[in-house]
């Protein structure tokens, strides 16, 4: 590799949003609530795909109204298999966009289009073509937590549930990487598999603030736990996992192995789903404080909090929060997801 090739361009700061603070509501409103939603969504034959990060109300709906809780993968799967004129994504913009790209033809909704991604936000579609272009002997292959822009770029859209898969293909095909956006995924990926990747240095501020000391002290005090952490984690949390993998790998890790207790380091939004699967199981979060810690976020996503019922309501009956995806854009995006896309139907 020459000198050129290990410059890797310093991504934009990213402005990490504060939690939004929803008012509470009591039972009856809550109720009162959800029967709206679910008549409006009888009306505009509308399906809910929620991910596993939202608030534990919009994952209970999805599956009340016959829709999906999911990982990205899954619910991008979800999208282009239901039958529904409306697609509601509670999540992150790049859920929403990529439901979009595979399905043109329906409306895609979600509650706040600012609810938007720290790996989206630090990889820019400019810098990061000129990055590509800079290296046309590389195949581009890209977390699908970025912008359609991004996507459009890429060979190949990947997830955390089929990265490992894939790159394994790839560097067995003798095909050298060019990675984006999440240099911890990344690192993870490329210590697995030994292919040859060149990293954007992005990142997630939600699981990039698990500290790897903190984790072994807690580690003592539960040495019976069981270590689930999704792979966006630093190295010196990854290296103490029994389990890494994707939000649906870590659900099934609680579900399936003995352990009684499970440390868990990513977002907190997944309890609700660990709980409701196994609720014998006792859960703890992974320390985020300590040494050297800002907390910004708590294990807890900023943009994935912007989703509530009530933007929820706001957006079905009044459709405020329409994704939208330039058709030019939208169609060379779509080859990327659908590889992967494909891709995962011949592993089935
Ligand atoms: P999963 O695809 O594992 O659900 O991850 C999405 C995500 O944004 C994790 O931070
Ligand atoms: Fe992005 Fe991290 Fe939030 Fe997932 S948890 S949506 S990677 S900022």
């Amino acid at each position: 590799m020459n000198l050129s090739e290990t410059q890797v361009p310093i991504p934009p700061r990213v402005q990490v949003p504060k939690h939004p603070h929803w008012p509470a509501m009591s039972a009856g409103q809550k109720a009162a609530l959800k029967d709206r939603i679910k008549r409006l969504m009888a009306e505009k034959n509308a399906v809910l795909v929620s991910h596993y990060y939202v608030d534990g109300d919009l994952q209970a709906l999805a599956e009340e109204t016959g829709g999906c809780v999911a990982d990205s993968l899954e619910m991008a799967r979800f999208g282009s298999q239901s039958e529904a004129d409306t697609l509601l994504v509670c999540g992150v913009r790049f859920m929403g966009e990529t439901a979009k790209i595979l399905n043109p033809e329906k409306t895609v909704l979600m509650p706040d289009l600012n609810a938007t991604c720290s790996l989206d936000e630090g990889c820019p579609a400019d810098m990061f073509t000129a990055f590509c272009d800079q290296h046309p002997d590389r195949t581009v292959v890209v977390y699908a937590n970025t912008s359609a822009e991004v996507k459009a770029r890429a060979d190949w859209t990947v997830t955390s549930g089929i990265a490992l898969d894939i790159v394994r293909h790839l560097h067995a095909r003798g095909e050298k990487i060019l990675w984006a956006p999440d240099k911890h995924l990344g690192h993870y990926v490329q210590r697995m598999t030994d292919a040859d990747m060149l990293m954007w240095d992005g990142a997630c501020v939600v699981h990039e603030e698990f500290k790897g000391f903190a984790l072994e002290r807690l580690k003592r005090l539960h040495p019976k736990a069981a270590i689930l952490v999704h792979p966006e984690s630093p190295d010196e949390v990854v290296d103490q996992a029994d389990v890494v993998g994707s939000t649906t790998a870590l659900i099934q890790a609680v579900k399936n192995l003995p352990n009684e207790e499970f440390i868990v380091a990513t977002d907190d939004g997944i309890f609700w789903k660990m709980h409701q699967l196994a609720p014998e199981k006792t859960l703890i979060a992974a320390p985020t404080a300590g040494e050297g810690a800002t907390c910004e976020s708590c294990a807890h996503c900023p943009w994935m909090a912007m989703n509530a019922l009530q933007n929820l309501e706001t957006a079905l009956r009044d459709g405020t929060g329409e994704v939208f995806v330039e058709e030019s854009v939208r169609v060379k995006a779509v080859r990327s997801i659908q590889r992967m896309l494909d891709f995962a139907a011949s592993r089935k």
